[in-house]
Protein backbone atom coordinates (compact mmCIF):
# COMPACT_ATOMS: atom_id res chain seq x y z
CA UNK A 1 0.00 0.00 0.00
CA UNK A 2 1.42 3.13 -0.75
CA UNK A 3 0.99 5.08 2.03
CA UNK A 4 1.91 9.00 0.99
CA UNK A 5 -0.90 8.36 -1.61
CA UNK A 6 -3.45 7.71 0.93
CA UNK A 7 -2.84 10.74 2.82
CA UNK A 8 -4.72 14.05 0.90
CA UNK A 9 -3.82 16.10 3.78
CA UNK A 10 -0.72 16.23 6.00
CA UNK A 11 0.30 19.18 8.64
CA UNK A 12 3.23 18.25 10.50
CA UNK A 13 4.04 20.81 13.51
CA UNK A 14 1.96 23.83 11.79
CA UNK A 15 2.33 26.99 13.55
CA UNK A 16 0.19 29.98 12.29
CA UNK A 17 0.73 33.38 14.34
CA UNK A 18 -1.54 36.72 12.01
CA UNK A 19 0.94 38.99 13.80
CA UNK A 20 4.42 39.36 15.30
CA UNK A 21 5.11 42.45 17.37
CA UNK A 22 7.41 43.48 20.56
CA UNK A 23 4.74 41.85 22.83
CA UNK A 24 5.48 38.64 20.63
CA UNK A 25 3.77 36.50 18.93
CA UNK A 26 -0.13 34.76 19.21
CA UNK A 27 -0.70 31.87 17.48
CA UNK A 28 -3.32 30.99 16.18
CA UNK A 29 -2.81 27.58 15.44
CA UNK A 30 0.06 26.12 17.58
CA UNK A 31 1.53 22.76 16.27
CA UNK A 32 -0.76 21.39 14.42
CA UNK A 33 -0.26 17.74 13.42
CA UNK A 34 -3.28 15.96 11.50
CA UNK A 35 -3.70 13.83 8.60
CA UNK A 36 -6.54 13.01 6.78
CA UNK A 37 -6.96 10.26 4.39
CA UNK A 38 -8.57 9.87 1.00
CA UNK A 39 -12.41 8.98 0.87
CA UNK A 40 -12.57 10.48 4.83
CA UNK A 41 -15.25 12.46 6.13
CA UNK A 42 -13.37 14.68 9.07
CA UNK A 43 -15.73 16.99 11.27
CA UNK A 44 -13.67 20.05 12.76
CA UNK A 45 -15.09 21.80 16.16
CA UNK A 46 -14.08 24.01 18.72
CA UNK A 47 -15.10 26.96 20.49
CA UNK A 48 -15.13 30.80 18.33
CA UNK A 49 -11.31 31.55 18.02
CA UNK A 50 -10.02 28.03 18.58
CA UNK A 51 -8.57 27.93 15.32
CA UNK A 52 -10.79 26.05 12.55
CA UNK A 53 -10.86 28.82 10.01
CA UNK A 54 -7.30 29.77 9.88
CA UNK A 55 -6.59 25.95 9.79
CA UNK A 56 -9.04 25.16 6.93
CA UNK A 57 -7.67 28.17 5.41
CA UNK A 58 -3.77 26.20 5.28
CA UNK A 59 -5.44 23.10 3.27
CA UNK A 60 -5.71 24.88 -0.03
CA UNK A 61 -2.70 27.61 0.35
CA UNK A 62 -4.87 30.05 1.02
CA UNK A 63 -2.63 30.52 4.08
CA UNK A 64 1.01 29.47 4.68
CA UNK A 65 2.71 27.97 7.78
CA UNK A 66 4.81 30.39 10.08
CA UNK A 67 6.51 27.21 11.39
CA UNK A 68 6.24 23.51 10.00
CA UNK A 69 4.70 21.64 7.10
CA UNK A 70 1.17 21.63 5.05
CA UNK A 71 1.15 19.12 2.31
CA UNK A 72 -1.90 18.34 0.02
CA UNK A 73 -1.15 14.92 -2.09
CA UNK A 74 2.30 14.89 -0.97
CA UNK A 75 2.84 19.03 -2.48
CA UNK A 76 4.35 21.14 -0.22
CA UNK A 77 1.91 24.78 0.07
CA UNK A 78 4.56 26.85 0.38
CA UNK A 79 5.99 25.31 -3.19
CA UNK A 80 4.20 28.03 -6.04
CA UNK A 81 4.80 25.53 -8.40
CA UNK A 82 1.85 23.48 -7.04
CA UNK A 83 -0.08 26.41 -5.81
CA UNK A 84 -3.03 25.50 -8.54
CA UNK A 85 -2.62 21.60 -8.85
CA UNK A 86 -3.30 22.45 -5.00
CA UNK A 87 -6.02 24.69 -5.36
CA UNK A 88 -7.67 22.24 -7.74
CA UNK A 89 -7.32 19.16 -5.23
CA UNK A 90 -9.11 20.96 -2.58
CA UNK A 91 -12.06 23.29 -2.85
CA UNK A 92 -13.54 25.60 -0.13
CA UNK A 93 -16.90 26.24 0.35
CA UNK A 94 -17.55 28.88 2.83
CA UNK A 95 -20.12 30.39 5.36
CA UNK A 96 -21.21 33.43 3.79
CA UNK A 97 -23.48 31.96 0.70
CA UNK A 98 -23.77 35.86 -0.60
CA UNK A 99 -20.01 35.93 -0.80
CA UNK A 100 -19.58 33.40 -3.03
CA UNK A 101 -22.20 34.85 -5.89
CA UNK A 102 -19.68 36.04 -8.63
CA UNK A 103 -22.16 35.97 -11.38
CA UNK A 104 -26.08 36.51 -12.11
CA UNK A 105 -26.90 33.47 -13.40
CA UNK A 106 -26.32 30.14 -11.55
CA UNK A 107 -24.86 28.23 -14.97
CA UNK A 108 -22.16 31.00 -15.37
CA UNK A 109 -21.62 30.83 -11.20
CA UNK A 110 -20.38 27.13 -11.01
CA UNK A 111 -18.25 27.64 -14.78
CA UNK A 112 -16.53 30.82 -12.74
CA UNK A 113 -13.83 28.11 -11.21
CA UNK A 114 -13.14 25.74 -14.67
CA UNK A 115 -12.80 29.43 -16.62
CA UNK A 116 -9.86 30.17 -14.77
CA UNK A 117 -8.72 27.21 -14.79
CA UNK A 118 -8.67 27.20 -18.44
CA UNK A 119 -10.82 24.39 -19.01
CA UNK A 120 -11.95 24.05 -22.76
CA UNK A 121 -16.09 25.56 -23.07
CA UNK A 122 -17.63 22.06 -24.11
CA UNK A 123 -16.19 20.69 -20.96
CA UNK A 124 -17.02 23.18 -18.89
CA UNK A 125 -20.47 23.50 -20.49
CA UNK A 126 -20.29 19.17 -19.13
CA UNK A 127 -19.00 19.67 -16.20
CA UNK A 128 -21.51 22.67 -14.83
CA UNK A 129 -24.39 20.36 -16.06
CA UNK A 130 -23.31 17.66 -14.36
CA UNK A 131 -22.01 19.54 -10.92
CA UNK A 132 -25.87 21.30 -10.75
CA UNK A 133 -27.33 17.94 -10.87
CA UNK A 134 -25.17 16.67 -8.25
CA UNK A 135 -26.72 19.20 -6.07
CA UNK A 136 -29.52 19.00 -7.36
CA UNK A 137 -30.36 22.47 -8.76
CA UNK A 138 -30.32 21.98 -12.66
CA UNK A 139 -33.61 23.40 -12.55
CA UNK A 140 -32.65 26.93 -11.81
CA UNK A 141 -29.33 26.88 -14.29
CA UNK A 142 -30.88 29.95 -15.93
CA UNK A 143 -31.96 31.69 -12.09
CA UNK A 144 -30.28 34.64 -10.50
CA UNK A 145 -28.38 32.74 -7.71
CA UNK A 146 -29.10 36.07 -5.08
CA UNK A 147 -32.75 35.43 -5.72
CA UNK A 148 -32.43 31.67 -4.02
CA UNK A 149 -32.76 30.51 -0.55
CA UNK A 150 -29.71 30.38 1.14
CA UNK A 151 -29.63 26.80 1.35
CA UNK A 152 -29.79 26.73 -2.49
CA UNK A 153 -26.89 29.32 -2.61
CA UNK A 154 -24.84 26.92 -1.01
CA UNK A 155 -26.03 24.36 -3.02
CA UNK A 156 -24.49 26.38 -5.95
CA UNK A 157 -21.54 27.33 -4.26
CA UNK A 158 -20.66 23.84 -3.98
CA UNK A 159 -21.53 22.71 -7.36
CA UNK A 160 -19.27 25.40 -8.17
CA UNK A 161 -16.34 24.00 -6.39
CA UNK A 162 -17.10 20.12 -7.90
CA UNK A 163 -16.94 21.79 -11.27
CA UNK A 164 -12.96 22.40 -10.61
CA UNK A 165 -13.34 18.66 -9.82
CA UNK A 166 -11.83 18.59 -6.47
CA UNK A 167 -10.45 15.52 -4.49
CA UNK A 168 -11.50 17.17 -1.25
CA UNK A 169 -13.79 19.64 -0.29
CA UNK A 170 -13.50 21.45 3.06
CA UNK A 171 -16.72 23.38 4.52
CA UNK A 172 -16.05 25.96 7.13
CA UNK A 173 -19.23 26.32 8.67
CA UNK A 174 -21.38 25.92 5.37
CA UNK A 175 -24.35 25.41 6.82
CA UNK A 176 -24.28 28.76 9.95
CA UNK A 177 -26.40 31.25 8.08
CA UNK A 178 -29.16 28.75 6.75
CA UNK A 179 -32.54 27.45 8.16
CA UNK A 180 -33.01 24.32 9.55
CA UNK A 181 -34.28 23.01 5.86
CA UNK A 182 -31.29 24.68 4.37
CA UNK A 183 -28.93 23.35 6.97
CA UNK A 184 -30.30 19.33 5.89
CA UNK A 185 -30.04 20.23 2.48
CA UNK A 186 -26.09 21.49 2.46
CA UNK A 187 -26.12 18.51 4.77
CA UNK A 188 -27.12 15.88 2.17
CA UNK A 189 -25.53 17.05 -0.29
CA UNK A 190 -22.16 16.60 1.49
CA UNK A 191 -22.95 13.27 2.51
CA UNK A 192 -23.95 12.15 -0.64
CA UNK A 193 -20.75 13.19 -2.54
CA UNK A 194 -18.85 11.50 0.59
CA UNK A 195 -20.89 8.33 0.66
CA UNK A 196 -20.83 8.26 -3.21
CA UNK A 197 -18.58 9.75 -5.13
CA UNK A 198 -16.02 9.30 -2.69
CA UNK A 199 -14.85 12.85 -2.31
CA UNK A 200 -13.22 13.61 0.71
CA UNK A 201 -14.85 15.96 3.04
CA UNK A 202 -13.60 18.12 6.15
CA UNK A 203 -16.53 19.72 7.39
CA UNK A 204 -16.37 22.37 10.20
CA UNK A 205 -19.41 23.39 11.78
CA UNK A 206 -21.18 24.28 15.63
CA UNK A 207 -23.97 22.09 15.07
CA UNK A 208 -22.77 19.00 16.99
CA UNK A 209 -26.19 17.42 15.86
CA UNK A 210 -24.01 17.79 12.44
CA UNK A 211 -20.83 16.55 13.78
CA UNK A 212 -22.04 13.31 14.62
CA UNK A 213 -22.05 12.87 10.45
CA UNK A 214 -18.37 12.30 10.31
CA UNK A 215 -16.16 9.32 10.40
CA UNK A 216 -13.56 11.61 12.91
CA UNK A 217 -14.48 14.59 15.14
CA UNK A 218 -11.25 16.81 15.81
CA UNK A 219 -12.00 19.18 18.46
CA UNK A 220 -9.74 22.58 18.72
CA UNK A 221 -8.52 24.70 21.29
CA UNK A 222 -6.64 27.71 21.34
CA UNK A 223 -4.50 26.59 18.37
CA UNK A 224 -4.24 22.65 19.38
CA UNK A 225 -5.58 20.17 18.99
CA UNK A 226 -7.12 18.41 21.59
CA UNK A 227 -9.05 14.72 20.99
CA UNK A 228 -9.17 13.22 17.39
CA UNK A 229 -11.08 10.21 17.31
CA UNK A 230 -14.94 8.56 16.02
CA UNK A 231 -17.68 10.65 17.39
CA UNK A 232 -19.00 7.97 19.45
CA UNK A 233 -15.72 8.30 21.82
CA UNK A 234 -15.54 12.12 21.43
CA UNK A 235 -19.20 12.66 22.67
CA UNK A 236 -19.42 9.69 25.62
CA UNK A 237 -16.80 12.31 27.42
CA UNK A 238 -19.33 14.90 28.14
CA UNK A 239 -17.63 17.09 30.77
CA UNK A 240 -14.54 17.21 29.07
CA UNK A 241 -16.59 18.55 26.13
CA UNK A 242 -18.23 20.92 28.19
CA UNK A 243 -14.97 22.38 29.73
CA UNK A 244 -14.05 23.12 26.40
CA UNK A 245 -17.27 24.94 25.88
CA UNK A 246 -18.90 22.97 23.38
CA UNK A 247 -22.26 21.06 23.60
CA UNK A 248 -22.62 17.39 22.45
CA UNK A 249 -25.30 16.15 20.18
CA UNK A 250 -29.03 16.40 21.76
CA UNK A 251 -29.88 13.15 22.26
CA UNK A 252 -25.89 12.53 23.98
CA UNK A 253 -26.94 14.99 26.48
CA UNK A 254 -30.72 13.53 27.41
CA UNK A 255 -29.02 10.33 27.86
CA UNK A 256 -26.65 11.74 29.94
CA UNK A 257 -28.95 13.79 31.91
CA UNK A 258 -31.23 10.27 32.20
CA UNK A 259 -28.26 8.45 32.96
CA UNK A 260 -26.72 11.13 35.27
CA UNK A 261 -30.29 11.27 37.50
CA UNK A 262 -30.56 7.34 37.75
CA UNK A 263 -32.35 6.76 34.71
CA UNK A 264 -29.89 3.81 33.85
CA UNK A 265 -29.44 4.76 29.86
CA UNK A 266 -26.70 3.91 27.85
CA UNK A 267 -24.64 7.49 27.82
CA UNK A 268 -22.64 7.23 24.32
CA UNK A 269 -26.01 7.50 22.09
CA UNK A 270 -25.62 9.72 19.27
CA UNK A 271 -29.11 9.71 16.98
CA UNK A 272 -32.81 9.84 17.83
CA UNK A 273 -33.33 6.23 16.62
CA UNK A 274 -29.84 5.08 18.83
CA UNK A 275 -31.39 6.26 21.76
CA UNK A 276 -35.37 5.12 20.47
CA UNK A 277 -33.56 1.45 20.58
CA UNK A 278 -31.98 1.81 24.15
CA UNK A 279 -34.93 3.24 25.58
CA UNK A 280 -37.03 -0.26 24.15
CA UNK A 281 -34.37 -2.50 25.45
CA UNK A 282 -36.12 -1.90 28.93
N1 LIG B 1 -7.33 38.47 10.48
C1 LIG B 1 -6.90 38.21 11.72
N2 LIG B 1 -5.98 38.99 12.32
C2 LIG B 1 -5.53 38.72 13.57
N3 LIG B 1 -5.97 37.68 14.31
C3 LIG B 1 -6.90 36.88 13.77
C4 LIG B 1 -7.42 37.10 12.44
N4 LIG B 1 -8.32 36.13 12.17
C5 LIG B 1 -8.38 35.35 13.25
N5 LIG B 1 -7.52 35.79 14.21
C6 LIG B 1 -7.30 35.17 15.54
O1 LIG B 1 -6.86 33.85 15.34
C7 LIG B 1 -7.48 32.95 16.24
C8 LIG B 1 -8.18 31.86 15.47
O2 LIG B 1 -9.23 32.40 14.70
P1 LIG B 1 -10.11 31.55 13.71
O3 LIG B 1 -9.21 30.65 12.92
O4 LIG B 1 -10.97 32.47 12.95
O5 LIG B 1 -10.96 30.66 14.73
P2 LIG B 1 -12.35 29.89 14.51
O6 LIG B 1 -12.58 29.72 13.04
O7 LIG B 1 -12.17 28.61 15.24
O8 LIG B 1 -13.41 30.74 15.16
C9 LIG B 1 -8.40 33.81 17.11
O9 LIG B 1 -7.74 34.11 18.29
C10 LIG B 1 -8.62 35.05 16.28
O10 LIG B 1 -8.82 36.17 17.11
MG1 LIG C 1 -14.21 30.23 11.84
Amino acid sequence: MNQVGDRIIETENLVYAYSQDQEGETRALDGINLTITRGEFVVIIGRNGSGKSTLAKHFNALFLPTVGTVRINGMDTQDPRHLWKIRQTVGMVFQNPDNQIVSTTVEEDVAFGPENLGIPPDEIRRRVDLALEWVGMSEYMRHAPHLLSGGQKQRVAIAGVLAMRPECIVLDEPTAMLDPSGRREVLDTVRRLNKEDGITVVLITHFMNEAVLGDRVVVMDAGKIVMDDVPRKVFSQVELIRRLHLDVPDVTRLAYELDSSGVSVPRDVLTVEEFANALCGF
